[in-house]
């Protein structure tokens, strides 16, 4: 796994940008696997701001959703497709023909969650998928105790998600949704590169059983330790926890030949 220490979120936030900025020079239709919540923001206007800029050329790209509340009207704010186009899709200058993410409202969720896999399949695959990570250790709505092969499937959110989303939703628990359909852990682990990014000190504990705990279903972040490409880039406040912290930074600045951010 590779680990990368920044100073802040905004750091963070170009580093990823420019590893995706990088991939779309490559692969200009890659598929990019976006994740919602307050993390990854920087990462989006970083690389919107690089659009803009023509440094790269961002529209053929493609974009996928990790998870989705079940139950939310079409258009909701909050819904994540309506926060994916708001922070992702729109300010890149695309239009929704570029994005594909599961349907919370679908009347038979069991066959939206068979759709999505199989159109994700059809695409080719995710080529970098950004993950944030929850206080509880989940990566995309894996909850602790999710099976570590999981497929798309609809899942219950904890309490603790449940407030920690709350402030979405005028700070009232009660308005967020209990179930969601999201990404398997399986499912997330078919990326040809996964970037998992936390900021902030209310991430060191997850981080740090993340990349030094052991491999657990009670920690689903922690199955990044069995991708052949996952990189992990935190912030000095979310890397606090780790004990390895002087020996990833020593390992980053020595640019090995495997690094990929
Ligand atoms: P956050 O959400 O980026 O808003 O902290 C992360 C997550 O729940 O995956």
């Amino acid at each position: 796994m590779e680990v990368v220490i920044v100073p802040d979120a905004g750091a963070a936030g170009d580093l990823v940008a420019e590893a995706m900025a990088r991939l779309l020079r490559r692969k200009p239709d890659a598929l990019l696997g976006v994740a919602t919540g307050s993390t990854p923001l920087p990462v989006y206007r970083a690389l919107a701001a690089k659009a803009a800029a023509g440094e790269v050329d961002v529209s053929r790209a493609r974009i996928c959703q990790l998870d989705e509340y079940v139950g939310l009207p079409a258009g909701h704010p909050e819904s994540y497709r309506s926060v994916v186009l708001r922070e992702v899709v729109e300010p890149l200058g695309l239009d929704e023909t570029c994005f594909m993410g599961p349907d919370g409202s679908a009347e038979d969720i069991p066959a939206a969650c068979e759709r999505y896999e199989r159109e994700l399949a059809e695409a080719g695959g995710v080529d970098l998928q950004l993950l944030g990570i929850g206080t509880d250790g989940h990566i995309g709505f894996n909850e602790p105790c999710s099976s570590l092969a999981s497929r798309t499937r609809i899942k219950t959110l904890t309490r603790q998600t449940r407030a920690d989303n709350a402030r979405f939703f005028g700070g009232d628990i009660d308005q967020v949704p209990r179930h969601v359909i999201t990404q398997g852990i399986g499912t997330i682990m078919e990326a040809r590169h996964l970037v998992l990014l936390a900021t902030g000190e209310g991430k060191a504990e997850a981080v740090a059983q993340t990349v030094e705990g052991p491999l657990s279903a009670m920690v689903p972040a922690s199955a990044l330790q069995m991708h052949p490409n996952a990189t992990v880039v935190v912030d000095e406040a979310a890397a606090s926890g780790l004990k390895l912290a002087e020996y990833f930074r020593s390992t980053y600045e020595s640019k090995p030949h495997w690094q990929t951010i």
